[in-house]
């Protein structure tokens, strides 16, 4: 019997680059997200490449009925999930004070909660076992300290916390937990990404800079972030930072201020 795989967000970006990955090595995938059309698309173009036949879930991960619902339905089909993947996330950039009440709760919603969910709801089948991987997207905004990425690196470090301390409490258990931090990838989450600005202008040219950075060759791809994730898997790792992650890590070691100040001359755009 194949190992099983459960993916968030593996519509588009880092999770579908995932799924691939994981279809070539002759795993079994459980793929979700809330748009069932992308879901699918992405699923046909696995199928296409690769034998896998993904089962298809929608799933809003901010519900926990969807999640347990999704996990129940994925335990069924396969009978055993191996691995889940925490990816589904959202990127949220501006000054602090621009951001409302909401948009606070939508980035906490989906990078937090979305994770505490699916662990809550797989952890029981993970423990039973004695085995089992969680693997959770955190980023290099989950180590580094931004400015202009307030509530984004909150939830980010977070989820650094929540990491660490699942490795504490469930290594003994045969429960393996991994963090996986990339720097900027070129991925598709501009279409999702929460912009806030001083003013409409400000905000437009947020996300323009962003959209041009992101176009540049030297930025990382999810497919090398799947390898990341795979290196985790394979080697039992509880952290892997991905690429260029490891020079801004060491750089802001090093020189935290000296970081701190170059990203706020970098996107502070209008603010003063
Ligand atoms: N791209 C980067 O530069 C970067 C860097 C470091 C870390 N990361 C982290 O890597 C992860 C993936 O990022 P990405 O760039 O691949 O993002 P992406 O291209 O925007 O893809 C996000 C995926 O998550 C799904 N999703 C969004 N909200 C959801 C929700 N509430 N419930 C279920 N699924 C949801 C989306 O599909 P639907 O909209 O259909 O639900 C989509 O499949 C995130 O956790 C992100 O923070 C990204």
């Amino acid at each position: 019997m194949a190992p099983t795989v459960f993916i968030t967000g593996a519509s588009h970006g880092i999770g579908k680059a995932t799924a691939l990955m994981f279809a070539r090595k002759g795993y079994d995938l459980v793929l979700t997200a809330r748009q069932i059309d992308s879901l699918e698309s992405a699923a046909e173009e696995i199928q296409s490449v690769t034998n896998a036949t993904p089962l298809t879930v929608s799933c809003d991960v901010t519900e926990p009925s969807q999640v347990n619902a999704a996990v129940e339905k994925a335990l069924e089909h396969y009978g055993n999930i191996d691995i889940l993947v925490n990816n589904a996330g959202i990127y949220a950039s501006g000054p602090v004070e621009q951001f409302s009440l909401r948009d606070w709760s939508q980035v906490i919603d989906i990078n937090l909660w979305g994770y505490i969910h699916t662990i809550n709801a797989l952890l029981p089948h993970f423990l039973e076992r004695r085995s089992g991987s969680i693997i959770n997207l955190s980023s290099i905004g989950g180590k580094v300290a931004t400015p202009y990425l307030v509530p984004y690196c909150t939830t980010k470090f977070a989820v650094t916390g929540l990491t660490e301390a699942l490795q504490a409490e469930l290594k003994p258990k045969g429960i393996h937990v991994c963090g996986i931090y990339p720097n900027l990838i070129k991925s598709d989450f501009l279409d999702r990404a929460i912009f806030r600005g001083q003013d409409e202008e400000d905000t437009k040219n947020r996300r323009e800079q962003l959209n041009s950075v992101v176009k540049t060759p030297v930025v990382e791809k999810p497919e090398d972030v799947a390898n990341a994730i795979w290196d985790a898997v394979k080697n039992q790792r509880s952290e892997v930072l991905v690429g260029s992650a490891n020079f801004s890590q060491a750089v802001y070691r090093l020189f935290p201020g000296a970081l701190q100040w170059v990203s706020r001359q970098a996107l502070k755009n209008k603010d003063k």
